[in-house]
């Protein structure tokens, strides 16, 4: 939530600044605001409420002066309605010579607010973040000196915060604190940057710094410190970004998101690549630190995650019992960390993010690792918190995930799961390798497969338009096809703002199928009839029970089902798979009908209301 990025250097300051802002936006687009100091020596700030564009317009209007140092703000409104006088920087002092901007809450900002007050302090917004400015320019004039003044003051706040602040009598300097939100730094020549992560600084630098918690960071343009709030030094870990400005950019694409689905053969391949000879068998070395003893004694393995990543543990959770014999349960982050789990030393906790900035997920992390777990990230985001608190990370290599709703990093994460499946399968000896290798064998086919899923999108999203009046859409799974029925279905409330559940197609008869009526349009993930465990029949007779009742049914299903046609209006025909693996296909056409009913609508696809791509704050 809230995209944050620093500069300080000899390029045109405002461009730097606009540019990262653009880049962070998916981060959240309530509002957006830049500080400059300028060429003359003045702060000058512009805000404004609503999307980056409406900024960009307002400097047009209004220009801001050349400069070598400044920071920006992209909000996804937490205190304060996304209005201009919310919009970051805010402004400290009397004399408003301190510019600062914040992600995160400061949670204890009633009561450093009512000291303010009393002092005489008056406040222009309704924000949180406004307290912060003004207590560092309170303290700056007692002290004299902005930096002493900045940790004097970072010291006091709790809660989530990444805070930047840069004042007019000292110029050269942009200092930051990092604590439970974001920061990266990226170094130049000449010239450094700070950013909620590297999508800010890419285009200029693939040198970075992950910033740790509770640090604060001396950003100037030939020198950064680092430092803990206490004032000791800390030696930076520089790290190489792996991918370059251009995958985070549209290339012609209408749509982040539509660019991403179409990425989806790429990711999936790029996550397996260098994991999965072509035999089928499987190598993790990022969990070469967990020894085979280590493995035969995981009991439990307890996925944390949210949303779309907890629907790709949904799926992991069924290959790993099924190759590994390891019970899974699968949580809410959010959910987990507020009971009494039972977590012991022999419990793996695997927590699933994108971003690897998820509160949620990160205090899951943190709570299982302080009841005795070991925690095993899969994440997609270099240098990302998550990744530096696991005991050990699987990098899903989907590249930037930029268009709010989650599509590559899902299949990304869904064939992290499998290998991690396999890999504790063989390690355990639960299953026959000859038979882990045929798995893996076929999960290298998938990106082909992908890909043709792709070629024939056009179908789901010729349907996607013409349901694009429709009030509610259900869609209905069974086994590994049930969560990617609930993810069809969130991606549908997201992007098209209409009601969407999905359900266990074995749950319908227990309540919703009362919720069928003439026309209700249902998506049905339909299980291969090649599987043993004979569930296609079972899902054609609940298609047969809906239909009876009116509803419209299209279903997905695998080349060479020819029973489904009899009992659905439309069949989008998907290749044939291990059903287990048929997850990275089923879902495709699901992402193209909700791109495209919502396309139908309107609507930005890739930045849907009220949302943010990282969930920062609990
Ligand atoms: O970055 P994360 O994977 O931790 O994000 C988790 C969810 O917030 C995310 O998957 C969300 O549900 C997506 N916007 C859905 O498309």
């Amino acid at each position: 939530m809230c995209g944050i990025v620093g500069y300080v250097g000899p390029k045109a300051t405002l461009d730097v600044v606009l540019a990262g802002l653009g880049r962070l936006e998916y981060r959240g687009y309530d509002s957006a605001g830049v500080s400059v100091i300028g060429e003359n020596g003045k702060l000058e700030t512009r805000k404004k409420a609503g999307k980056l564009a409406n900024l960009r317009n307002s400097i047009a209007e209004n220009p801001l002066p050349s400069s070598h140092i400044g920071i920006g703000h992209t909000r996804w409104a937490t205190h304060g309605a996304p209005t201009d006088g919310n919009a970051h920087p805010h402004l400290g002092g009397t004399d408003l010579k301190l510019s600062l901007i914040h992600n995160g809450i400061i949670e204890n900002f009633a009561e450093l607010k009512a000291e303010l007050v009393a002092a005489g302090t008056v406040f222009a917004s309704e924000t949180d973040t406004e307290v912060a400015a003004h207590l560092i320019a309170a303290e700056y004039a007692r002290v004299g000196n902005l930096t002493d003044a900045f940790a004097n003051v970072v010291k006091r706040l709790h809660g989530a915060f990444t805070i930047l602040v840069i004042h007019e009598d000292e110029p050269d300097v942009v200092l930051a604190a990092r604590c439970n939100a974001p920061l990266v730094i990226g170094l130049g020549d000449g010239e450094n940057f700070l950013g909620s992560d590297v999508a800010a600084f890419v285009e200029h630098t693939k040198r970075a710094i992950s910033v740790g918690q509770n640090q604060i960071v001396i950003l100037r343009a030939d020198k950064v410190e680092l430092r803990t709030f206490d004032g000791e030094p800390v030696e930076a870990c520089e790290f190489t970004v792996d991918w370059d400005a251009s995958a985070a950019s549209k290339g012609g694409w209408s749509s982040f998101m539509a660019k991403e689905i179409a990425d989806q053969p790429q990711a999936v391949a790029d996550t397996l690549m260098g994991r999965l000879r072509s035999d089928g068998s499987i190598w993790l070395d990022e969990i070469s630190g967990f020894s085979t003893d280590d493995l035969k004694a995981i009991d439990r393995i307890i996925i944390v995650a949210c949303g779309t990543a907890s629907y790709a543990g949904d799926v992991a959770k069924y290959a790993i019992e099924k190759w590994a014999h390891v019970p899974v349960q699968v949580e809410l982050s959010h959910e987990f960390r507020y009971r009494s789990p039972i977590v012991t030393p022999n419990t793996l906790v695997v927590a699933i993010s994108q971003s690897g900035e998820t509160m949620d997920t990160l205090m899951a992390t943190r709570y299982a690792r302080e009841l005795g777990a070991r925690v095993l990230a899969i994440c997609n985001t270099q240098g990302a918190t998550l990744a530096r608190e696991s005991d050990a990370v699987i990098y899903t290599h989907a590249g930037p995930e930029v268009a709010v709703a989650s599509t590559k990093a899902l299949t990304a994460q869904i064939t992290a799961g499998y290998l991690l499946g396999l890999f504790l399968a063989s390690a355990r000896g639960a299953t026959p390798r000859t038979e882990l290798a045929k798995i893996g064998r076929e999960l290298l086919k998938l990106p082909a497969k992908i890909t043709k899923v792709l070629d024939g999108l056009e179908q789901a999203k010729a349907l996607g338009t013409e349901m694009a009046n429709a009030k509610s859409v259900l869609f209905l799974g069974r086994n590994v096809g049930y969560p990617i029925a609930m993810e069809g279905a969130l991606k549908l409330k997201e992007l098209a703002y209409i009601h969407a559940e999905g359900f266990a197609a074995g749950e319908l008869k227990h309540g919703p199928i009362a919720l069928i009526e003439a026309g209700q349009p249902v998506i049905v993930i339909v299980p291969s009839p090649r599987d043993v465990d004979s569930l296609h029949p079972k899902v054609v007779s609940n298609i047969q029970e809906i239909r009876a009742r009116g509803a419209r049914v299209i279903a997905i299903a695998e080349q060479g089902d020819t029973e489904v046609s009899q009992y659905a209006e439309d069949v989008i025909f998907v290749p044939q798979t291990l059903p287990m693996l048929a997850p990275l296909l089923t879902v495709i056409p699901l992402q193209g009908f909700a791109l495209a009913l919502a396309t139908a609508l309107g609507l930005d696809v890739d930045q849907p209301r009220n949302l943010a791509k990282s969930v920062t704050v609990e």
